[in-house]
């Protein structure tokens, strides 16, 4: 090291490190928490000592202890000093412990928690910068990719972005045919078909455990009127589209233009294709932000690596920004892209022509 360092400028980041250090564990342990049902079970009995709490889930009180001592001084979890009781506020239990609710981000949390259990792979993925499958991700990461979107889905889709484009939401109240690819676990698929039963949705993606999995959500919910088949985006079966949509999967391809020239051959003429992709501004430089970070991150060990290890590799990332979505998609033989909606996370980009 040549330079003088600045120590007032160490104390000061090594002070961020040491937030973001307690902000990682106390992820982790709010995944402990969904995953063992403790968050819900403060929820339901309000302000408890260690050992109520213990004797009610059936839990290791000592293990339980040391929990509440952490995600209190997180603030996920509120501590009274006076009796030594612990309790969940509605807003902590909105964020923590009602599963399909807008505010719930135990989906977002457990994406996190996936790529540190798959850490081993990242590092070599990224040191040799060959791709690495969707597929080579673990369960966690596929379920909490389906937890994290859904509620987003479930609250705009059908009430806000789907109105916004041109026509569309009309079409699809009469009955037509929809394809959803890239569709994951098929939460969008599903919803649509629950929106609009007189049209018929078919999901496709080429993971077929995800199909698998899409599958038998549907039968939960009692939807026939949604079709899941595994298929590649470049070459999924079926024509005469009235609607097409990706959600947050068009950068995860290998071929985003030649995914969207297919898209463009089997609509109808006067049909749309709505793409949903995270929200991110033209530039690095304005994508600074806590969003920033954390889009660039997953497309560091999932969305760029998955594109990477398929055929032409395009590797777009998770921030593009809509000038580069709108050059994939000219290129592929559209010609008209307008910004018809937006949430924090989702730009919505009605695609004609
Ligand atoms: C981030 S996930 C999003 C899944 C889903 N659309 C959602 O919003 O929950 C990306 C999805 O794209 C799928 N995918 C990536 N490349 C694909 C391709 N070339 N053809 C079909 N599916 C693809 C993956 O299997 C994965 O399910």
């Amino acid at each position: 090291m040549s330079e003088q360092s600045d120590m007032a400028k160490v104390e000061e980041l090594a002070g961020k490190v040491i937030g973001d250090v307690a902000g990682a564990l106390s992820l982790y342990m709010a995944y402990l928490g969904d995953q063992t049902g403790v968050f819900e079970a403060l929820d339901e009995m309000g302000r408890v000592s260690v050992a109520e709490l213990a004797e009610h889930t059936g839990m290791n009180e000592k293990y339980l202890h040391q929990w509440l001592g952490s995600v209190s001084a997180a603030g996920y979890v509120n501590f009274h000093r006076e009796d030594e009781t612990f309790s969940i506020s509605p807003e902590q239990a909105l964020i923590f412990s009602r599963e399909g609710q807008p505010a719930c981000m135990q989906g977002f949390i457990q994406a996190v928690v996936s790529q540190y259990e798959s850490h081993e792979k990242a590092v070599k993925t990224f040191k040799s910068g060959k791709g690495r499958p969707w597929s080579d991700q673990s369960e966690c990461c596929f379920c909490g990719t389906d937890r994290f979107f859904r509620p987003g889905y479930a609250a705009n889709l059908t009430s806000e972005w789907i109105p916004a484009l041109d026509g569309v939401e009309e079409k699809l109240k009469a009955g037509a045919k929809i394809a959803d690819i890239g569709c994951g676990h098929g939460s969008s698929a599903i919803l649509m078909a629950q929106a609009y039963p007189k049209s018929t949705v078919h999901g496709y993606d080429f993971h077929e455990p995800s199909i698998e999995e899409a599958k038998r959500k549907a039968k939960a919910a009692g939807v026939d009127n949604v079709q899941f088949e595994v298929a590649s985006a470049q070459d999924y079966p079926g024509e005469d589209y009235d609607f097409a949509c990706i959600f947050d999967a068009l950068h995860d391809m290998g071929d985003p233009v030649g995914a969207s020239r297919h898209i463009r051959e089997t609509l109808k003429d006067d049909g749309t294709f709505m793409l949903v992709e995270p929200m991110a501004g033209d530039s690095m430089a304005e994508n600074m932000h806590p969003l920033g970070q954390i889009f660039y991150a997953f497309s560091t060990t999932v969305c760029t690596p998955a594109s990477l290890a398929q055929d032409v590799g395009l590797g777009l990332g998770a921030q593009a920004g809509q000038q580069r979505l709108t050059e994939v998609l000219e290129e592929a033989g559209f010609q008209k892209v307008r910004r018809a909606s937006e949430t924090p996370t989702n730009m919505v980009l009605e695609v004609t022509g």
